[in-house]
């Protein structure tokens, strides 16, 4: 959701801020733009409609030198993506450039108290609003711009992360974070500002994360200073980044998200690295060790999360549910925030995020802590927000996952609720020993299970050729794979734009069988033994209204195979273990779909990777 980047130090300031853009674009791609101060103290704006390659054709033969710059790429929330609400935005003097990701809730008021006192704004934006407030505070107030920033931030409610580089003060950038993420490069006299920390990687290993409500001074000679917007001075605290290059580039693939589906067997072998013990027979995942018993004993589980995230969490319901005997509520963390959700002291809330940014998890995470409870989080990146405002939590380590649609981090999600729920029946004795050694042993092959179930995706490209010109789908799943059947839709919808349904089979009945035609795909994952039959009733129910049938079944499989148009096999698994393997060839459909129909895989039109604002 918005993605900026800044640069001082003595290197030219352009070729990186572009660069750090690029791999940012997952955060959004709608408009982008660049400020630069250069060795004649101009402050060069630049920006544009459309993505960071059209900034670059745009800024083409224009004066891009300067060793000091800001840029961002944007997803709007306020205003239309046009060039004029593209960022940067200058204040009324022109000397203050600023970025902003975020969105300032009180910027009607501010901009009305700031226009009766004459100032004109030329673009829609809450920023040029911020920008100019932070002006006026530095002129009336007579202060620096990083006290005016600090200053300013307290009459602003909302979320923000900004940058600002001021006429004058080729040395300095000014930045500060309430909500959306903010890290820092420290390189040798250089310094990276990003929203993440992709644009770093490669130019610096050492790096601070910015905390809400802090303001930063990043000055070429000196410290960094740090202060809260009360201003109380802070102590940077200097981290080692665990990100290489070659995780963040293409490797070879059409798209980040066809080499992030291909990544699976060795993320989801990642994510059980030194916690799933096949040769012991026993789990142990430590970042959680000491809040064990806080989970036994919890009067109600309750998992927060949104999008593909809300999938893995009904998934892992279901296995801690089965495994454990332990019920489990699954939120949408969107609802939860506003529903006066009931929650004790002795609740756990476990919110699930690939980016650990997501705001309404934050805000659900906030509400949960406020009322007592233990929060723990699984999130894939490292350093994230959740990731720190949750009392405890277990990373997924997929990996950074780019393409907007989400893939690995959805499988290594469900890898560590498996593990969870395996523990939480071993602690509590729900089920025997030897069935918690089998579902081990089991979970230890799933890598390899997914590496043949990729194998076997020839099929998946031409059910792709058959579905492309679609307008519907519906997909169709029991039990565990009720939330694959969700998954699947999803994946489609967001990156094809063809409207699809997920629907636990039997609920078919109840209305969307309605739809059903001979234009109709409808794709059941059947791996199910408990309710094989029935799935086959349901299956047969298409068939008898002409539906095309699209099926992924365990191998072996004879009765849905014979009535389908188009069959799947998946290796024979742990049942409940379906959706680490079902999931794969419909993530491959999505993709091959989208492909064909010609569509931006990676940047699906109106989404964003990390979604943070509401
Ligand atoms: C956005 C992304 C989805 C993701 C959801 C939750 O909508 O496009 O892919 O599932 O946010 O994100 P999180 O980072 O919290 O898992």
């Amino acid at each position: 959701m918005c993605g900026i980047v800044a640069y001082i130090g003595k290197q030219e300031a352009y070729p990186i801020l572009i660069n750090g853009l690029k791999r940012l674009e997952y955060r959004g791609y709608d408009s982008a733009g660049v400020a630069l101060l250069n060795d004649k103290n101009e402050l060069n704006v630049y920006k544009t409609k459309g993505k960071v390659s059209d900034l670059e054709s745009f800024a083409k033969d224009k004066d891009i030198s300067g060793h000091i710059g800001i840029a961002h790429t944007r997803w709007a929330t306020h205003g239309e993506p046009n060039d004029i609400n593209a960022h940067p935005h200058l204040s009324r003097s022109g000397n203050i450039a600023l970025i902003h990701n975020g969105i300032i809730e009180n910027y009607l008021t501010i901009k009305k108290e700031l226009e009766n006192r004459g100032y004109v704004f030329k673009s829609s934006t809450d920023t040029e609003v911020l920008v100019n407030l932070i002006e006026d505070v530095q002129i009336t107030q007579k202060v620096d711009l990083f006290e005016a920033t600090r200053i300013a931030l307290n009459h602003v409610n909302g979320a923000y992360a900004i940058a600002l580089i001021e006429k004058g003060h080729p040395d300095t950038l000014i930045a500060a974070r309430k909500g959306s993420p903010m890290v820092i490069g420290l390189g040798d006299g250089e310094f990276f500002i990003a929203s993440d920390a992709t644009p770093i990687v490669g130019m610096t290993s050492q790096v601070v994360y910015i905390e809400n409500e802090e303001v930063v001074k990043v000055k070429l000679g000196e410290d960094l200073k740090l202060k809260t917007i009360d201003d109380v001075e802070m102590t940077p605290y200097i981290q080692e980044l665990q990100l290489n290059l070659e995780s963040i580039e293409k490797g070879g693939f059409d798209h980040f998200m066809l080499k992030e589906i291909y990544e699976q067997p060795t993320t989801v072998r990642d994510t059980m690295r030194g916690r799933l013990h096949a040769d012991l027979g026993t789990v142990t995942l430590g970042g959680i060790f000491d809040y064990e018993q806080k989970i036994l004993n919890a009067r109600n589980i309750i998992i927060v999360a949104c999008g593909t995230s809300w999938h893995a969490a009904l998934v892992g319901s279901y296995l801690i549910e089965v495994y454990a005997g332990i019920r489990v509520k699954v939120e949408y963390a969107s609802e939860f925030r506003y529903r006066e959700p009931v929650i004790y002291p002795d609740d756990v809330v476990i919110a699930i995020s690939q980016s650990g940014e997501t705001a309404d998890t934050l805000a659900a995470i906030d509400i949960a802590k406020k009322k007592g409870a233990t929060v723990l989080g699984i999130c894939n990146v490292i350093g994230s927000s959740i990731s720190r405002a949750t009392d405890a939590g277990i990373y997924t380590h997929a990996g950074p996952e780019i393409g907007v649609a989400s893939t690995k981090a959805f499988t290594a999600q469900v890898a560590v609720l498996t593990m969870m729920a395996i523990r939480l029946a071993e602690l509590n004795g729900h089920l025997p020993k030897s069935k918690i050694m089998e579902l081990i042993h089991e979970l230890d092959l799933i890598p390899e299970k997914i590496q043949t179930t990729l194998e076997r995706s020839a099929i998946v490209k031409d059910i792709a050729a058959e579905m492309k010109d679609c307008h519907n789908a519906i997909y169709l799943g029991r039990l565990q794979n009720f939330p694959v059947a969700l998954e699947g839709a999803l994946k489609l919808k967001e990156i094809s734009y063809i409207h699809a349904e997920g629907y636990p089979a039997a609920e078919m009945k109840h209305g969307p069988i309605a739809l059903i035609d001979k234009d109709m795909p409808v794709i059941f994952i059947a791996t199910n033994k408990s309710t094989y039959e029935k799935v086959v009733s349901n299956v047969q129910e298409v068939k008898a209204r002409h539906g095309k049938i699209i099926s992924v079944v365990t191998e072996g499989d004879v009765l849905v195979k014979e009535m389908s148009d188009y069959v799947i096999e998946i290796p024979d698994t742990e049942c409940t273990y379906a959706p680490l393997l079902a999931t794969i060839p419909l993530q491959l459909l999505a993709y091959y779909i989208a492909v064909l129909r010609g569509c931006n895989v990676d940047q699906p039109r109106n989404l964003a990777k990390s979604v943070t604002v509401e």
